[in-house]
């Protein structure tokens, strides 16, 4: 298939693997995506084990990536990370705006602005998460929530239609549930993004990737990762073993191939 955009496939490890069970876990990637070179694969594990396991990827076709950051480069911001420190400890990407930090650390529409803001200039790709609540989507108001959300950081992307960035759409009914979108509604709402990415810049909207994220599988990823507004996928408990992950990244590459 001819695919506009070069799939991205990431793992959020979230709290889980910080010791030397992720330093494994990246060593087995590595060799499990090797013959997946039409994808990029990203790992996103605990602020913990990013430098171990940067020296672990380091050099090879897995990406790093951390999974917060705070907007300010420094200072008195008790237990914060900021973008110049992750860059150090080898990151090249950072997972902004996750629905877990939205709901239960409080990250606002404006908070994830300034942390994209921050990731951008510090030359780091974001991975900005929007998505809807299950009660949202039942009273119909999926779009206008991607609206809100997108519209919150779109004249910063806009700003930089050509630095590497990502936005996943995760419906926050859908993660951790074993309850992904269907095709169709992941299409809908990627379609949508991307409409609202080209209101702002074409040439943002051709180069972003707009990932799916909640609960996809080996057993789903190849449908999801078919639709044509699907450019990869952020990967959550099925990232946290090579024996669950590699399916996910083998069938984006399948399809670059089909
Ligand atoms: P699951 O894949 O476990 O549903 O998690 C998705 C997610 O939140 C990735 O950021």
């Amino acid at each position: 298939m001819n695919r506009a955009r070069r799939p991205l496939i990431a793992g959020n490890w979230k709290m889980n693997l910080g010791g030397p069970e992720a330093i494994e876990l990246a060593e087995a990637l590595v060799k499990a995506s090797k013959p997946c070179a039409n994808v990029d694969v990203v790992i996103c594990p605990p602020f913990t084990a990013l430098a171990a396991v940067a020296s672990e990827v380091d050099g090879t076709h897995v990406g790093l990536g951390a999974q917060n950051l705070h907007p300010k480069t420094s200072g008195a911001f008790t237990g914060e990370v900021s973008a110049p420190m992750l860059l150090a400890a080898g990151c090249q990407w950072v997972i902004v705006g996750h629905s877990e930090r939205r709901q239960f650390f409080g990250d606002t529409d404006a908070f994830v602005a300034e942390k994209t803001q921050a990731a951008i200039a510090a030359k780091l790709a974001p991975i900005v998460c929007i998505g809807e609540l299950e009660r949202e989507r039942e009273a119909g108001h999926t779009l206008q929530v991607l609206e809100r959300q997108v519209n919150a950081v779109l004249a910063i992307l806009a700003a930089n239609p050509e630095a590497p960035m990502a936005i996943a759409y995760e419906p926050v009914w859908a993660i951790g549930t074993g309850k992904a979108a269907t095709a169709a509604d992941a299409e809908e709402a990627h379609a949508f993004v991307r409409k609202l990415l080209a209101s702002a810049s074409e040439t943002l909207a051709a180069r972003v990737r707009v990932l799916y994220g909640g609960s996809v599988t080996g057993a789903n990823a190849r449908e999801l990762l078919a639709c044509p507004n699907v450019d990869g996928a952020l990967v959550g408990g099925a990232s946290l073993t090579v024996e669950k992950f590699e399916p996910i990244f083998g069938a984006a590459h399948a399809l670059t191939l089909s």
